[in-house]
């Protein structure tokens, strides 16, 4: 009964009345209020999974953690980089962005791949694109989006150095096609890094590969642009001396 009276309400907003908008804003607290403690309620249910599956679950990574993947994903909702891969807590070490971005002049992710390639020493850097990216959508288009045009202002760039790859194709096909770029040209940045490239200086042992996901049928794909050693990349970006 509450339900429909709440549903009717956010039909004709316009026509409350004062003590009938106070009571939308209670409701609507309430629900939110709702939303969130259920966050917990499944997290208890989750950790009493895991520890039935393996008693010694949690005790075991509070020591340490020594995953052997970083991976660097989109901030999309649909791409929850453990669950896709079928890893558990642990086994990732995870930065995650709009568009799976590799900015040079971003601290965040510089600061991830540093402590995952110097203290974590991961063997594997991922980088994940999926298809319908709406950060490469967007890049596409010549709306103001505002802050976050910024961030995706490099995408327009890789479609431009690509252009007669896009020639034919229908408006959803070249989001896709352009995603694809994108995730081989965040895997060339990686290796372009300072700290990839300081990584192989010294003999450690270190890929970076570009996959990319499918959110139409969870399937993730190998684009097969894997470096591992800095000679893949043009010399300019080399490090020689300690
Ligand atoms: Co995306």
């Amino acid at each position: 009964m509450c339900d429909i009276w709440f549903n009717n309400l956010l039909l004709y907003p316009r026509n409350l009345g004062i003590s009938e908008i106070t009571l939308f804003k209670e409701i609507t607290i309430k629900r939110m209020e709702n939303e969130f403690s259920a966050i917990f309620e499944k997290n208890r249910e989750w950790a009493k999974r895991m520890v039935t599956k393996d008693p010694e679950f949690f005790q075991r990574l509070a020591d340490q953690q020594k995953p052997q993947f970083l991976w660097i994903g989109c901030s999309d909702s649909r791409v929850p980089s453990n669950q896709i891969t079928g890893m558990d807590p642990g086994e990732l070490f995870v930065h995650r962005n709009i568009a799976n971005m590799v900015h040079h002049s971003d601290f965040n992710v510089l600061s991830v791949l540093q402590y995952s390639v110097d203290a974590l020493k991961v063997r594997h850097i991922i980088v994940c694109g999926h298809y319908s990216c709406g950060g490469v959508k967007a890049s596409l288009e010549m709306t103001d989006h505002g802050l976050v045009d910024n961030w995706i202002r490099p995408i327009k760039q890789v479609y431009e150095e690509h252009l007669e790859d896009f020639e034919g194709l229908s408006e959803s096909e070249v989001v896709n096609k352009l995603c694809e770029w994108n995730v081989r040209e965040q895997v060339r940045n990686v290796g372009r890094s300072t700290i990839v490239q300081k990584a192989w200086r010294r003999g450690q042992p270190l890929s970076v590969h570009g996959v990319i996901y499918s959110v139409k049928d969870g399937k993730l794909k190998d684009m097969g642009c894997s470096i591992s050693d800095p000679a893949q990349l043009p010399s300019i970006y080399h490090i020689r001396q300690e």
